[in-house]
């Protein structure tokens, strides 16, 4: 066993702790930019021939970065995209073309298809939506 007080290799309890702080400080300081550094990604979906999203009124739900993503739609060229997740807790919302509603199993609560609003509670909040942009063979959602 090494003898601390006659050389110079081992540290102090003053070093030591000042090493064990800049090794934890830069530690979460790499953390902290990795977090930062996550960015969210686009999604483009492909619009099989027999797909979903194939026919008007059909809807698919897909994974971003955003969380659960529920892709519409609405018209011939026409789509939206909105949060997969209810507002109130978060159940995975199904679409019902025929209301042009969204429709949380769970506990019941509906958002328009229009806009995201709420058309029946208990959800209080609309969900956020998205840029969805069509083209003949695929969508793409936007997620800022
Ligand atoms: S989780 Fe959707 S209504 Fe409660």
């Amino acid at each position: 066993m090494k003898d601390c007080v006659e050389t110079k290799a081992c540290m102090g309890r003053r070093e030591f702790l000042v090493k064990a702080g800049l090794v934890a400080g830069s530690t979460v300081l790499t953390v902290s930019s990795l977090s930062a550094a996550v960015a969210f990604e686009d999604v483009t979906v492909p619009i099989a021939a027999d797909g979903p999203l194939a026919k008007i009124g059909g809807s698919q739900i897909i994974d971003s970065t955003a969380g659960k993503l529920i892709v519409i739609r609405t018209e011939d060229a026409k789509f939206v995209a909105y949060s997969a997740r209810c507002t109130h807790k978060r159940g995975v919302l199904g679409y019902d073309h025929a209301t042009k509603q969204l429709a949380c199993p769970s506990h019941g609560s509906k958002f328009s298809a229009a806009d995201g609003s709420v058309a029946k509670g208990p959800a209080e909040t609309a969900l956020a939506s998205y840029v969805a942009k069509g083209r003949p063979t695929s969508v793409t959602v936007v997620v800022p």
